[in-house]
């Protein structure tokens, strides 16, 4: 029997689209083919492999608002956003279009005259990949546009929630003539999709983006067949705001960071600490311009703020307020809530909390919803003391204007992603990516497709 994955607006509960659900033999002879297909791929020119991709980032942008409409439907975010993400998905495909030109080897002076020792890179072979639907196009294409451009072939399970557009990105591939099995998408739900791809020998590289608990269970199930893993998990980003701070700077790029898609980002803000002589200012400013932020659905031209994922996204979020509040936190904005479970729509309006202390479960889960809490520091060392307190280490964000202080924070900080004044630090030319639990590898820049290479090694004696 045909199994389906019903696709939902979550802005209404309606659904859009059914998705047929691809068996397990599907599954598997999609991987085989992926893989034998591997053996032609690897071996199309460097230059044709590059001129293939940025046809794809052009036919991409030529499509660029029915892709955005479509991402949109089925992820919520507003439009604006949607066709922002679209530019940021084919700016890692023109990235790695470039970057495959790009894959040096070199050459290393032997200690003997009659030897030469040469090194070389080249594809680590099939590559499966499970992508989250907070960013269904852009997670997509730098996985997929490093992959491609280093000669390996490309399998995607996209998110239950989002697998429309991705869908559509496939499509686009081949109709500009990217192989079809250079390039392909299967469906499925996680749960059942991962082990296949963990376990499976035509499988050479696991690359995830998504919660770390699922992270770590792709990287023990992969530990039978040696596989390579990069793993963007999830983050718990620190917000620091100096007491040298521009504060309409801090408070533009707080907003920035913490209501792009609803707060479903791993990257956002998600505790912001403030130094104790300006938290009037800061939170009187921050909550004035937030209070003026339109909710919405996305379609609608003036939405800045979408609904939030599905319903265990919302009981999540309702339940680190209602923590909070019960512990003593006062609500400066928001803690309103436009939501139907039967309909399946959910709205959290965007909400300011603060007397936050350490013990909330807000200041030490992941978020992933619209929602600031503010707490205090006096001293820079007292700030990253609480900004490291976590086993997650993606991004961290701070203000000041003092270069001793930035640089002692840049240094201090456990992150691997850091934005100094900047609440939007994510480019494909620089690699993103996490510390400690938050992940292994980075994607983007030249960082971002080494993990796609392997490194051999020639000796050449007799000479
Ligand atoms: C994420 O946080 O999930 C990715 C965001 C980004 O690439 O900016």
């Amino acid at each position: 029997m045909t199994e389906l994955i019903q696709v939902k607006n979550p802005a209404t509960g309606e659904v859009i689209q059914e998705v047929k659900i691809d068996t397990e033999k599907e599954i598997y002879e999609a991987l085989k083919r992926g893989n034998n297909y591997f053996q032609e791929w690897r071996n199309v020119n460097a230059y044709e492999r590059s001129r293939l991709l940025k046809s794809w980032s052009q036919k991409i942008h030529d499509n660029k608002e029915k892709i955005a409409e479509v991402m949109t439907l089925e992820s919520g975010k507003p439009l604006q956003e949607s066709l922002g993400e679209v530019n940021y998905a084919t700016s890692y495909i023109d990235w790695y279009a470039e970057e495959a030109k790009r894959l040096y080897g070199r050459t290393i002076p032997a200690a003997s005259e009659t030897k030469r020792i040469i090194v070389s890179k080249q594809p680590v072979g099939l590559v499966a990949a499970i992508t989250p639907w907070n960013f269904p196009a852009a997670m997509m294409t730098r996985k997929a546009a490093p992959a491609l451009a280093a000669g390996c072939t490309f399998i995607v399970k996209p998110a239950e929630e989002t697998p429309l557009t991705t869908m559509k990105l496939v499509e686009l591939a081949h109709e500009i003539g990217i192989p079809e099995n250079a390039v392909q998408v299967i469906n499925g739900r996680g749960s059942e999709v991962g082990p296949l791809f963990t376990e499976s020998d035509f499988v050479r590289k696991i690359t995830f983006t998504g919660s770390t608990p699922v992270g770590k269970s792709l990287i023990k199930n992969s530990a039978d067949t040696v596989k390579h893993v990069s793993m963007e998990l999830g983050g718990h980003a620190p917000l620091i705001v100096a007491e040298d701070a521009e504060i309409d700077v801090a408070v533009d790029q707080t907003i920035a960071s913490k209501f792009r898609n609803a707060g479903q980002t791993c990257i956002c803000a998600n505790r912001v600490i403030v130094h104790d002589s300006i938290t009037e200012e800061f939170v009187g400013k921050l909550t004035e311009k937030i209070n003026k932020l339109k909710v919405g659905n996305g379609l609608k031209k003036d939405t800045q703020v979408g609904p939030v994922i599905n319903e265990k996204g919302y009981d999540k979020i309702v339940s680190q307020i209602n923590d909070a509040i019960d512990q003593g936190a006062e609500v400066l904005c928001g803690n309103r809530y436009d939501a139907d479970k039967e309909q399946g729509y959910f709205f959290v309006h965007p909400t300011v909390l603060q007397h936050v202390d350490l013990d909330m479960k807000i200041m030490h889960e992941e978020t992933f919803g619209p929602v600031i809490p503010i707490t205090l520091f006096h001293d820079i060392d007292q700030a990253i003391e609480i900004a490291n307190n976590t086993p997650f280490g993606l991004a961290a964000y701070f203000f000041t204007d003092n270069y001793k202080i930035g640089t002692y924070l840049h240094d201090h900080l456990d992150f691997g992603v850091i934005g100094w004044n900047d609440g939007a630090p994510s480019a494909a030319q620089a690699p993103f990516g996490g510390m400690k639990e938050s992940g292994l590898g980075r994607e983007g820049g030249v960082e971002g497709i080494e993990p796609y290479l392997e490194t051999k090694y020639l000796s050449v004696g007799g000479l």
